[in-house]
């Protein structure tokens, strides 16, 4: 949490609002090293204008050695190109004057970015996996299989999952779970910058055992307001809590959903056996081909699969020019355990939809699942073989 150098309550008062809660003050340089000692994960000290200039540079000096991944972002009266110059020469990131509200949140944004990229992915900072379930069609599945990926890749407690809702207009997670949200989305609005985990974690409604869900906003219009800086932040900050992110999105390609398929580790392309549906998923891999989104780490997840309706998976590997990663069966018992609010994972663990799912969860974590029991042998699933409202077809788009 960024921690601000200033004498005077007066500037602390003008700061502070604008930094993740739970940011510290002190009145003065000397404890500083203590505080960073006690918080290995700081990134930014900010040194305040009630601060005399040789302290300040000297604070900068200081940390660029001991602690490169600490900027420091001086706050002046006034900035002037003396005070620039001997800012930069000194290691500070940045300079900004006391009031520019704007310059000020950019720099410390910037200075977590930079710690960020210095620590890199193996650094300090738990860094956990992005997996979203994408679809240019209404209906297909995605829902279904988000919400099963979660609670499988959840199973057993020893991983922190986090299942988020991004179909930000009409979001079902919430109603699929029977979960009574207090929180969404919508309370982090406005606070693209000064998000941090701790808020983050109180938006969140949890699922039994170690899964949490952050749910869709109650009402359709909150959307437009969900900015994808917001998208992007809350994304990020899950991903420091979370072993798993697992995010279920609309049927379109929005800005929101553009921005989370950039930051996702691995996607997954939910698709039906209809000509339409093959289309639409062809248009949208190749506009993933295009922006380079997830290249690599797509897998395809084929939704009834078993439907006798004149397309096989041979031919959708085909179309689609790409592995089929699962086949889930029809079966109405994934209709009811949807409308039942227990996901047909919990509500039947031996389904070959629960099996299939969980084998996808364990390709995905890289962990071997264990072979049915025989109780489950009864379903045996068939083995899996080897930027800007583009898609507004969405069957519900409501801009
Ligand atoms: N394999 C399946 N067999 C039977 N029913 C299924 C299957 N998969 C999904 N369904 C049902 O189809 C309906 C739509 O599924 P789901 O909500 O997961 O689709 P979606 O792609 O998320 O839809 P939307 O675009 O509206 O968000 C649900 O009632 C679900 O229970
Ligand atoms: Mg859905």
């Amino acid at each position: 949490m960024p921690v601000v150098v200033e004498p005077h309550d007066q500037s602390v008062a003008a700061l502070l609002p604008l930094l993740p809660a739970g940011s510290q003050v002190v009145g003065s340089p000397a404890p500083l090293a203590g505080w960073l000692d006690r918080h290995p994960d700081e990134y930014v000290v900010v040194v305040g204008p009630g601060v005399d200039l040789e302290t300040a540079l000297t604070v900068s000096q200081d940390l660029r050695t001991a602690r490169p991944t600490v900027s420091v972002v001086l706050v002046v009266g006034r900035v002037d190109t003396a005070v620039l110059v001997r800012a930069m020469k000194a290691g500070a990131r940045d300079v900004v004057a006391l009031g520019d509200t704007a310059a000020f949140t950019a720099a410390v944004r910037q200075a977590y970015d930079t710690s960020e990229a210095l620590r890199g992915p193996s650094g300090a900072r738990h860094v956990g996996r992005l997996i979203t379930v994408f679809s240019p069609k209404g209906g297909v599945g995605k829902t279904t299989v988000a919400v099963n990926l979660a609670l499988a890749l959840s199973e057993g407690g020893a991983r922190r999952v986090c299942l988020v809702d991004l179909d930000l207009a009409f979001g079902d997670v919430a109603i699929t779970m029977q979960l009574s949200p207090t929180h969404t989305i919508e309370q982090a609005i406005g606070s693209e910058v000064s998000l941090d985990l701790a808020t983050v974690e109180g938006l969140l409604t949890r699922h039994e055992g170690s899964l949490m869900v952050l749910a869709a906003p109650l009402h359709p219009d909150v959307r437009e307001r969900v900015t994808p800086a917001l998208v992007v932040t809350v994304l990020r900050t899950l991903k420091e809590s979370f072993d798993f992110v697992v995010v279920d999105t609309p049927p379109s390609l929005d800005d929101q959903i553009l921005t989370a398929l950039d930051e996702t580790d691995e996607c997954i392309v939910v698709a039906g056996l209809d000509v339409p549906t093959l289309k639409n998923v062809k248009v949208a891999l190749e506009t993933l081909d295009v922006l380079n989104i997830a290249r690599g780490h797509r897998h395809l997840v084929l939704n009834r699969a078993d439907e006798a309706v004149g397309i096989d998976v041979d031919r959708v590997q085909t179309i689609l020019q790409m592995p089929v990663s699962a086949q889930l069966p029809s079966s109405l018992a994934v209709a009811a355990a949807t409308n039942s609010g227990t996901p047909i994972l919990a509500r039947e663990p031996g389904h070959p939809v629960s099996q299939a799912v969980r084998r996808l969860a364990a390709s995905l974590s890289g962990v071997t699942v264990a072979p049915p029991t025989s109780t489950d042998r009864r379903h045996a699933a068939p083995a899996p073989r080897a930027r800007r409202r583009m898609f507004g077809r969405g069957r519900r788009e409501t801009a």
